[in-house]
Parts: C-alpha cells; structure tokens; sequence
C-alpha cells in the first residue's frame, strides 16, 4: 500500500460540459469525490493523501468559477472538518494563503487546529500552491536561518522548510482528466514517485479507479537508481 498519495484532481469541468451543465456543477460534484477518497484511504491504511485542488495559476480563470470555487472551499471547510476530526483525520492546507479572503483564512487555521492532535490519515489539500512558489519560499527561508552557509547548502537544509516538510515524499502520484503534466504540483517531492495518469474524469474517479491505480502501483518495480538485482539481494552483500 502506498504511504503517501498525491492526487490531481483534474477534469471537473469537462465531466460538466459533458452533462451540458456550468462548470461549476462539476466542481460540487468533485467535492463528493473527495469525500469518497478520504474514506477510502482511511479504509486502505493510506496515511498521506495531498489533493491539488487550487494552483497559483487558477487565478487565471474567469472571476465567476474562481469565486464558485472558493465558495466551496469555504463550504467544504464549515461542514467537513467536523467529520474529519472524529475520523482522526489531520486536516493542512499549504499554498500562499496570503491571497485567500481573511474569513476563509481564519476557517483553515481553525480546522487546522482542531485536527492537529490526528494521525490516522494526514490531509493536505494544497490551494494557491504552486511547486515553484514553495521551493522558493523554503530556499528564502532557509538562507535567513543558516547565513552562514551560504554558498554550500544542502537538500538536508532545504527540506524542513518546504510545505511538505511533515510527510515522506509521494509514493503514488495520480492525474485524473487525460492530461499528462504536473503543472506546478509537488516539484522537489515528486522525484521518484510513481506516476499514474488517467483520462478518467475527477466526478468519476471512485472507489474502484483508485483501486485500479493502487494495483498499478503494486505491480511497478521502485529501484531509487539501482538495478533489479539488487532488490532481490539481501542487504550488504
Ligand atoms: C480541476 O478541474 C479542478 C480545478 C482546477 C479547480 P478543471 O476545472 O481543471 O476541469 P477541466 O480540466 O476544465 O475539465
Ligand atoms: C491543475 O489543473 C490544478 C488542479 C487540479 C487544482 P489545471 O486544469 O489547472 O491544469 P492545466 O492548466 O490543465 O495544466
Ligand atoms: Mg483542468
């Protein structure tokens, strides 16, 4: 099972272009489908699940979805977070919350709060994030905490001050929608991660597709840069 699965929630609004409905239909079905992996990664024993569900480049997209969205946001946030802390769920939104609407940034911080002491299943819902933004904002915080070192800083120094800092990297990374791209998603920690990427639509990516995509992962061989036949040796031989 992976430990840690990271997620692009893509397609919503093709799914409602599909249904000749507004976009933004596809978007309240996707919270639903949020709902359903959460559940399914607690039933699973998946211990970190990271959802792309805003990028810093959204912003782009006409004032009325942008808006719709944050709404959710909001809504989602006021009416789950209550069932998530009973399921001992950790609840963290990364990104540069800066640019969210002050109530919106009280309601995380609040969530945050109250799931803090969880640990069965550690959520991230990444909003405003973009990976160029964290590695650089990680890189200014580490050149005012270690001065000294300039000129010779390491991974080791870096990594504390990255978003994901609390969470080993992906182990299962998953696009929904078709498209094959990482768009700004996890950066650094998507370095050897396995990569699934599927036209299946975010509104109907259920149970039995992230099913499909865990036996994928199952069946691939992860060698971190080693060859085959060192996986099969024992150790230190
Ligand atoms: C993903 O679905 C949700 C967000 C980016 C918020 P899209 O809205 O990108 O759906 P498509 O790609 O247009 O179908
Ligand atoms: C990526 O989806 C971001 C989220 C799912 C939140 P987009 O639909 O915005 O990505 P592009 O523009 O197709 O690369
Ligand atoms: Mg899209």
């Amino acid at each position: 099972m992976p430990r840690h699965v990271a997620v692009i929630m893509d397609g919503n609004g093709r799914w409602a272009k599909k249904r000749l409905l507004p976009r933004v239909a596809g978007h309240v079905k996707g919270v639903e489908l949020v709902r359903e992996m959460v559940r399914a990664c607690l039933e699973r024993g998946v211990g970190y699940l990271t959802l792309f569900a805003f990028s810093s480049e959204n912003w782009r997209r006409p004032q009325d979805e942008v808006t719709l969205l944050m709404q959710l946001f909001v809504k989602a946030l006021e009416q789950e977070v209550e069932k998530l802390d009973r399921n001992g769920v950790r609840l963290r939104v990364i990104g540069d919350l800066s640019r969210f609407d002050p109530h919106l940034q009280e309601l995380i911080r609040r969530a945050e709060d109250k799931t803090a002491g969880n640990n069965r299943l550690q959520l991230t819902i990444a909003a405003n994030y973009g990976g160029r933004w964290d590695i650089m904002q990680a890189a200014n915080r580490m050149a005012q905490a270690h001065p000294e070192r300039l000129g010779s800083w390491s991974e080791a120094d870096l990594e504390p001050f990255l978003s994901m800092h609390f969470a080993p990297e992906p182990d299962l990374f998953i696009r929904t929608g078709g498209e094959e791209r990482i768009s700004n998603f996890l950066l650094w920690q998507l370095a050897y991660t396995e990569l699934y990427f599927t036209p299946t639509l975010w509104p109907d990516f259920d149970t039995a597709e992230f099913g499909k995509a865990i036996a994928s992962f199952q069946q691939r061989e992860r060698r971190f840069g080693r060859t085959s036949e060192q996986l099969t040796e024992p150790p230190n031989a």
